[in-house]
């Protein structure tokens, strides 16, 4: 076997390393001298068949290389890490601008129910809430409305599954609420007039959904309670109120009807804030919107309250959220507010 000259092997790995322009040429120059069958590697393997002198002397001289050339190699890798890796890899921007996380915003109703007790809070009336679940009696019987009312048919209204129901009192009969009226009743019962109160809240009723009824939506009712107060009362603050929610001076009419928790009844109509009256489809070419409807408190509302309807009167209003919301924003279908479509609550 030629003599391999180990100093020379020892040159060429070196001069070659240095020239090594990147990393693929760096681990050509490893294979070729350490590689699996590298100059070196079959060095060291054909040491075994020298005699041992001479075994140990070239095989310690050979491993010194061994161990230079490995050295030298992995220096000079570590450079190019550094210099072409790993500044592409975590190179950080520090001015680029940041991603936006997206924000949610309140829902059209949550929007037009702080407006509405905002501007009646601001006119000294208080916030008040009840029970979703309500009795047959508040619900009904406490607001005058009489036995054999429709509403009060299976057919109009949720009720709560109870055990012998048939025995039990209206006291105890259970329903979901149709209307937050009767938080009238449980407010005045506990609270002396007197008083300004609304009452928003989530009500109740069973019917065919389509694009202006929901079987779950909400109302506010109103009521204002003290001496010597009259529908001329109510036609001001009622005024004021829809001036500042659509944010437009409206003209409004009541229209006698009958509610049976108020004596005189009426119904609310504004003037259509679509077409200024000029006649649309959603006036229906009158002119007049409905809005709400009204009246002053019924003799035995204040009686099932527990006060004399000789020392006080009041006037009382209920009024769908989602209507005015309807209005406000001209939202074409009751069921877009519960449909989850953001490409409808994108837009408030
Ligand atoms: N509770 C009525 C309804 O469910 C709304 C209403 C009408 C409330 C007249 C009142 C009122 O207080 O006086 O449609």
């Amino acid at each position: 076997m030629p003599k391999i000259n180990l100093k020379t092997i020892k040159n060429r790995a070196k001069k070659e390393i240095k020239k090594a322009a990147d990393l693929k040429e760096l681990n050509g120059v490893f294979n070729k001298y350490l590689g699996k069958r590298g100059e070196l590697t079959s060095v060291l393997r054909s040491l075994k068949t020298l005699p041992e002198k001479k075994r140990k002397e070239r095989g310690k001289l050979a491993n010194k290389i061994k161990r230079e050339i490995e050295e030298i190699i992995n220096e000079k890798k570590k450079n190019f890490q550094v210099s072409t890796f790993k500044p592409q890899e975590e190179w950080i921007d520090v001015t680029r601008p940041g991603k936006k996380p997206i924000l949610g915003h309140l829902h059209p109703l949550t929007q037009v129910k702080r407006d509405v007790e905002e501007i009646f809070q601001s006119m000294g009336f208080s916030v008040v809430e009840g029970p979703e679940i309500e009795t047959e009696w508040y619900n009904f019987d406490a607001l005058n409305v009489p036995k054999d009312h429709p509403a009060r048919d299976m057919q109009d209204t949720f009720w709560i599954r109870q055990e012998n129901k048939e025995k039990l009192t209206d006291k105890k009969r259970e329903i979901m609420r149709t209307h937050t009226s009767p938080v009238q009743v449980r407010y005045m019962e506990k609270n002396q007039p007197p008083l300004r109160i609304i009452i928003p809240g989530r009500i109740f009723r069973h019917e065919a959904t389509d694009s202006r009824n929901e079987m779950i939506f909400h109302h506010i009712e109103g009521l204002m309670v003290d001496k010597n107060i009259s529908l001329a009362n109510f036609k001001a603050v009622i005024e004021e109120f829809l001036r500042r929610l659509f944010r437009k001076e409206l003209k409004i009419r009541l229209i006698p009807t009958f509610f049976p928790f108020v004596e005189p009844g009426v119904e609310i109509d504004i003037s259509c804030i679509l077409c200024e009256q000029k006649g649309c489809s959603v006036c229906k070419n009158t002119g007049w919107l409905e809005v709400m409807g009204a009246g002053m408190v019924h003799p035995n509302v204040f009686k099932n309250s527990g006060l004399n309807p000789k020392d006080w009167q009041g006037f009382a209003f209920g009024v769908g959220m989602e209507r005015l919301a309807m209005l406000k924003y001209k939202i074409n279908d009751i069921r877009l507010f519960h449909s989850g479509d953001l490409r409808f609550f994108n837009q408030f």
